[in-house]
């Protein structure tokens, strides 16, 4: 891992001058901070089960530490997390590092393959012209990124107001709405326009469960409850009820699939 001291530090230098201009609440700064650190965490977890070579594993840890880059200027600028009303954290990440030359020491091979993972990890659909190896690297990022939402997610719940920031300034009191329910039960990739309600964000993530990639991932997500807690936090009805089962039942499938 020491390939990746250098760009620790740039990372950490880069983030520390733009707090001290910070004019928003710095938690959710601070937050996309320790997200960054546990979407490392889950790349190693998941690219050690693939048993990766070394270009690929050393592609997937820089593209974790520099997928949300762009988040923290975007929060800097428009002190909001939602891409559709500031600008694609995912493109603007890429620009970044363009700018900062960031990733010009590396071959121009895995200077490519971590740009292209960057500005895909947020986007709905899966690009289908990347080489093998790099739509590994990404499949991976998206996963080790989900993971962590869900681990965010579940986490909001226990406290006692909800960040609004975080939960992409929606209404807190609306359960899920008919449209959001249907698109989640046909396993559709429902838009972040349509969300109306902190439920509507929510049925959106367990469904998310349908673009995990990788064994390892059912696992880590099995392993700590996050599909359950963030059902426990929604409103009970049917509509919960049904997109919470679904999703479990399919977990469990897959965990069967894979032992
Ligand atoms: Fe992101």
């Amino acid at each position: 891992m020491e390939y990746l001291i250098g760009y620790r530090q740039w990372f950490n230098s880069y983030t520390s001058e733009l707090l001290k201009d910070l004019q928003y609440k710095p938690d959710n700064f601070h937050l996309k901070i320790v997200h960054t650190d546990r979407v490392i965490e889950n790349t190693i977890l998941i690219s050690e089960s693939l048993k990766l070579n070394d270009f690929a594993h050393k592609s997937a840890v820089l593209s974790a530490l520099f997928h949300d880059i762009g988040r923290f200027n975007q929060y800097c600028r428009f002190g909001t997390f939602k891409d559709e009303i500031s600008l694609d954290h995912g493109n603007y990440g890429a620009e970044i590092l363009k700018e900062f030359t960031v990733l010009d020491d590396l071959s121009s091979q895995m200077n490519e393959v971590i740009n292209n993972t960057i500005i895909n990890h947020n986007k709905h659909i899966m690009p289908d012209n990347l080489s093998d190896e790099n739509t590994v690297i990404l499949k991976i990022i998206r996963d080790a990124d989900k993971i962590d939402i869900f681990r965010i997610i579940s986490e909001q719940n226990k406290m006692e107001q909800s960040d609004r920031t975080v939960m992409l300034d929606l209404d807190r009191n609306h359960a899920v709405s008919e449209s959001v329910y249907k698109q989640v039960m046909k396993g559709e990739n429902v838009k972040y326009s349509e969300l109306k309600s902190f439920d509507d964000f929510k049925a959106l993530q367990l469904g998310w469960v349908y673009d995990i990639n990788y064994p390892i991932s059912f696992k880590i997500i099995q392993q700590h409850n996050y599909l359950e807690n963030i059902y426990k936090s929604m409103a009970q009805n049917k509509y919960s009820d049904d997109i919470y089962y679904s999703v479990k039942n399919y977990v469990e499938s897959r965990l069967k699939d894979n032992q």
